[in-house]
């Protein structure tokens, strides 16, 4: 049973381009399909869907993009975070969010706090997330707990406790939009047995029948986690 999918909503620049259009257009009809998409994935009873909305690696982009992304989720929230709440969606985030600007962590913020009691997916957010970051944080944190004796186990399940996804069941299928087929320092830790699908379609086009097709692609797969199948 699939409790978490994850993805790298890849293509939006490229699919706006195809249509004359600003990159930025690809992101607000991008930021538009997550909305169905989550309600979607509610019905179907997956438990998390995680999606890399920024990564550490975004800010490179040129400053009318970035500025674009950081205002992105207010549009989203603004609009939609009422249907999420009728459909007993809980929002939460993984990354680095004091570095974004400070009217979009507040609206992120008050997403989380205004679902937090929600009971059906859980739509997290990464932003201003990186895998690589991620574990040098996490590692730190689990160095001073040795070192303070708070922590006395040396081990993954250990090291689990001290990542941004410490609450959330490991990724179970991993999707990458677009036609890339990388991993872009997402999840490093969390895909170690997760399967990957990686479909031709860019984001902006992504949507709840695929979402289907992946689910029932992935429900076909067989799962060993290193083990061998029983006979
Ligand atoms: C990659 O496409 C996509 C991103 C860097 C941003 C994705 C973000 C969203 C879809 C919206 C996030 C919204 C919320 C509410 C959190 P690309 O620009 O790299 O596409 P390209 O490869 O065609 O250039």
């Amino acid at each position: 049973m699939l409790k978490h999918i994850a993805f790298i909503m890849d293509g939006n620049g490229r699919w706006a381009k195809k249509q004359n259009r600003e990159r930025t257009y690809g992101h607000k009809v991008g930021a538009e399909r997550i909305k169905d998409l989550a309600i979607e994935a509610n019905k179907m009873g997956i438990e998390v869907m995680t999606l890399y909305a920024f990564s550490t690696e975004n800010w490179k982009r040129p400053p009318k993009e970035v500025e674009y992304l950081c205002k992105l989720p207010q549009l989203f929230f603004d609009r939609y975070l009422a249907k999420l709440q009728e459909n007993d969606i809980k929002v939460s985030y993984i990354g680095e969010l004091e570095t974004f600007p400070e009217k979009t962590q507040k609206i992120i913020r008050e997403a989380c706090e205004r679902t937090k009691d929600n009971k059906g997916l859980n739509l997290v957010i990464a932003i201003n997330y990186g895998g690589q970051r991620e574990i040098v944080l996490a590692a730190k944190k689990y160095a001073e707990a040795i070192a303070n004796g708070d922590e006395t186990s040396w081990n993954e399940e250990s090291f689990n406790k001290y990542l941004m996804t410490s609450e959330l069941p490991p990724v179970d299928l991993m999707v990458r939009t677009s036609g890339e087929k990388r991993l872009s320092n997402f999840l490093l830790w969390q895909l170690a047995y997760a399967e990957f699908i990686f479909v031709d379609e860019p984001w902006p086009e992504f949507n709840e029948e695929m979402l289907h097709q992946v689910v029932d692609e992935y429900n076909k797969r067989h799962r060993r986690f290193g083990g061998v199948e029983d006979a």
